[in-house]
């Protein structure tokens, strides 16, 4: 296994240029199973999420080819719609080939996704949306069994914590089989969700509403194979930003959509930071006075919460109390503990964590949980005095292609070792 170390305490600069999203990339494969054909998508990151992805398409029948960032897959011979616990349970998001494969082939069987170190992460809504449109389910030894003839219907898709994202995705595929209009109400607003839907009309089907709560998806007869370039990844462009103003660096962000930052934007302003953008760039610097922050996490266009642990290490820079509020993952706070070995003042209440800035962090060996957590632990170690050793860092692989390079380029002092 390998771990990084940082040796920290070195102000980032210069430019880094940010790769396509893994969380648009991920849907947009899993898409490629609803009509047989050739599909080339571009700007693909190399991420052991996308390789797991590779793997449960050929699995199914399909042929993936990657070579840099460009992805060829071939789904004309697919012939098995099983999704299997090995791959299911090494990454959550293979949970949203369920819809495409009720739309190719009336049935799937996949395994039902465990819970992960964020929380119990249930597939309820996914599952709601098949049954709307007319799938039978059931449950067969920790597998997820769906068969039956899809047909548009009406869909109500918020749960009691709001709209899901990759619940959204799996049933506008869903939709794409379904004779008829399907009507998804409480739909995600997510770039990526937006990101799918432009796939998916490119493919032929119509899509009225993407990007807002209400879409009305016409499943396709005319479907076609598509090309398709990848958007900028938005959280790893907020990693990046962060890491500039966490060292108090100039970082100048390239190849981001603006827009998708602005929540983040707006509180490092709030905080006093200075911001310059350009068309597709964006450089955010630390102020001489900065004032504390209150963060609360929320649906897209709210605050991330695949930020909130990288800019809670941010906020222990701040001088004064800082609040966070986790409302999209009320126990993601796997970081707390590791934050405060290295010095963090951070006090936790629940769905909330308070953090008393401004503190000097030290290095220390810490483990990374999960992947956003990770990040942050990369983060802190950058800003840190002495040596940080952080391990398990495949969390971090699965989600940042190449990030000790591109920190290292920005003149960060990491490594990566084997332990
Ligand atoms: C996606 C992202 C993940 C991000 C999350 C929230 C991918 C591959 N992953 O995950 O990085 O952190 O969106 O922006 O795109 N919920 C239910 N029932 C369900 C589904 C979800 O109650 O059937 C709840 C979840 O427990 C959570 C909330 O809804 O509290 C939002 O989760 P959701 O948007 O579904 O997250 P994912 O799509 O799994």
């Amino acid at each position: 296994m390998y771990v990084f170390l940082i040796e920290g305490g070195v102000g980032l600069k210069g430019e880094v240029e940010v790769s396509g999203a893994k969380n648009a990339v991920l849907p947009l494969m899993a898409a490629t199973i609803i009509h047989p054909g050739i599909y080339r998508i571009e700007n693909v990151p190399q991420l052991t999420d996308v390789r797991t992805m590779s793997r449960l398409l050929e699995t199914l029948g399909g042929r993936v080819e990657l070579s840099g960032s460009s992805l060829s897959i071939d789904t004309r011979d697919l012939n098995n719609w099983t999704a299997p616990y090995e791959i299911v349970s090494t990454m959550r998001a293979s949970v949203c080939v369920l819809g495409p494969l009720l739309a190719r082939f009336g049935r799937a069987k996949v395994s039902y996704p465990g819970g992960c170190v964020i929380g119990t992460r249930p597939i309820d809504l996914h599952l709601k949306g098949m049954r709307a449109l007319g799938a039978e389910i059931e449950m067969e030894d920790g597998y997820v069994v769906a068969r039956g003839r899809l047909r548009g219907r009406r869909v109500f898709l918020q749960g009691n914590m709001g709209p899901t994202v990759l619940g959204t995705a799996n049933v506008m595929m869903a939709a794409v089989g379904a004779e008829g209009e399907t009507i998804i109400e409480g739909a995600a607003c997510e770039p990526e969700v937006v990101e799918l839907g432009r796939f998916l009309q490119k493919m032929g089907v119509e899509i009225e509403g993407l990007g807002s709560p209400r879409m009305v998806i016409r499943g396709g007869e005319n479907l076609r194979e598509t090309d398709h370039r990848v958007i900028p990844d938005r959280i790893e462009a907020g990693t990046f930003i962060l890491a500039g103003v966490i060292t108090g660096g100039e970082v100048r962000v390239k190849g981001v959509i603006r827009e998708h930052l602005s929540a983040l934007l707006d509180l490092l302003h709030t905080s006093g930071c200075f911001i310059e953008e350009g068309e597709d760039w964006v450089e955010v610097t630390r102020g001489e006075r900065l004032y504390p922050l209150q963060v609360t996490t929320h649906p897209y266009p709210g605050f991330p919460t695949d930020l909130q642990a990288q800019m809670m290490v941010y906020l222990t820079t701040l001088p004064g109390i800082s609040i966070v509020q986790e409302r999209v993952f009320p126990d993601r706070f796997m970081h707390v503990a590791e934050l405060l070995r290295m010095g963090a003042r951070i006090h936790r209440e629940g769905s909330r964590a308070f953090v008393i800035g401004e503190t000097t962090l030290h290095g220390a060996p810490v483990m990374a949980s999960d992947l956003r957590a990770s990040a942050a632990l990369v983060l802190a170690g950058l800003r840190a005095e002495g040596t940080t050793e952080v391990r398990r860092v495949y969390h971090i692989d699965r989600g940042y292609e190449k990030i000790e390079e591109k920190l290292s380029r920005l003149g960060a002092r990491i490594r990566r070792v084997r332990e």
